[in-house]
């Protein structure tokens, strides 16, 4: 836990420092604006050598495996201008503030889901990436067979017909080299139409490599959490996996009023972690392990009660339908929750 909130400046402090840095090589900033914005980048050096000590020493408590992503990038950002600023004849100091550029990545969940996706999917991105090696090379040889007579200084030699493959395979198409033959035209919509190809395949595979491993996060905390109910240790394994996909986790404030009497609900909880009051004649508290919800869910009234978070609390969230599919895969929890349903309409009736 950071004492000061230097996770939360710091990458702010990365923006503001790398406008600096962008404004420092205008030649119109000069005199007083100058010295004002090296100044600042010596504020947010400082502020940074604050962070590198606090990762050092203050949160040595933590896995080191975990903490070096973030000792790396702190250090860089403190020892990279030092450097420069130490090391006479070094033109253009600010600049090597650009290192600041690393800070976002620090402590940043994104990028980490970002390497595994990329270690994930290793086999079919090289594979893509493969074969836009070999079209590249294909259509820079093809556009050099056919159009280094025309054009000798743009198509002379393979190498220089690979910036002309680059820029249409990529479809960005700057236009310093054109084929003239009406084979090199063919040529260049055919690289084309390849480049769109590639893109998308490149796109879709990282677009499905997140999916599934937001989905498998998802899923391995939502196991988690569903094993701290007891209610769910009776289910088999395959009800199991069904229940752990269908519930959704929520996190409640203390004071939150959860459902209100007389509304309609098409939802039940599970407590995972926490308190809720239930404002019945006689108000109940209900904590972990306990459901509530229920009565509305399976008879299709209205609440029975207001239920508000005594604590802050960790749910598990069942929409009607996913409870059909529990009833079905596992009929002996859904008889426990109809009859705990009777059994509060009953006392509720009573008092
Ligand atoms: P529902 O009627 O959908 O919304 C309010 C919920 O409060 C209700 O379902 C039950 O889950 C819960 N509830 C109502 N009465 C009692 C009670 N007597 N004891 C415990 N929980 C109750």
């Amino acid at each position: 836990m950071s004492i000061l909130p230097f996770s939360k400046i710091s990458a702010l402090l990365a923006a503001v420092g790398l406008v600096a840095v962008a404004a420092l090589t205008m030649p119109d900033i000069e005199g007083r604006t100058r010295l004002a914005l090296e100044i600042l980048l010596a504020g947010i050096w400082a502020v940074y050598v604050l962070q590198l000590i606090e990762t050092l020493i203050v949160e040595r408590a933590g896995n080191v495996r975990d903490r070096m992503p973030a000792i790396a990038v702190d250090m860089l950002a403190v020892l990279v201008p030092l450097a420069a600023y130490l090391s006479t004849g070094t033109p253009d100091r600010s600049l090597y503030c650009g290192i600041w550029l690393l800070k976002p990545l620090r402590g940043s969940t994104f990028f980490r889901l970002f390497g595994r996706v990329l270690v994930n999917e290793a086999r079919n991105l090289i594979g893509v990436t493969s074969i836009f090696g070999i079209v590249l090379f294909g259509a820079a040889l093809a556009a050099h067979v056919i159009e280094r007579d025309v054009q000798p200084d743009k198509f002379g030699s393979i190498p220089q017909a690979m910036w002309w493959a680059v820029a249409t395979l990529s479809t960005t198409g700057y236009g310093d080299a054109i084929p003239q033959s009406f084979a090199g035209r063919v040529l260049a919509g055919l690289v084309m139409m390849s480049g769109i190809g590639i893109f998308a395949l490149w796109a879709g595979i990282l677009a499905t490599g997140f999916y599934e491993e937001v989905r498998r996060r998802d899923f391995v905390r939502n196991w988690q959490l569903v094993a701290a109910v007891p209610l769910f240790q009776r289910l088999g394994a395959a009800s199991l996996v069904e229940i752990v996909r269908a519930l959704r986790p929520r996190v409640v404030p203390a004071g939150t009023v959860i459902c209100r009497k007389g509304e309609t609900g098409d939802q039940m909880y599970f407590i995972v972690e926490g308190r809720v009051s239930v404002a019945t004649a006689d108000p109940v508290e209900l904590g972990p392990g306990s459901f509530f919800g229920e009565m509305a869910l399976i008879s299709g009234e209205p609440r029975s009660a207001s239920v508000s978070a005594v604590t802050e609390l960790s749910l598990l969230t069942l929409y009607a339908v996913d409870f059909q599919m529990l009833a079905s895969g596992s009929p002996e929890i859904a008889d426990i929750i109809r009859k705990t349903a009777l059994e509060r309409r009953s006392s509720n009736l009573k008092a």
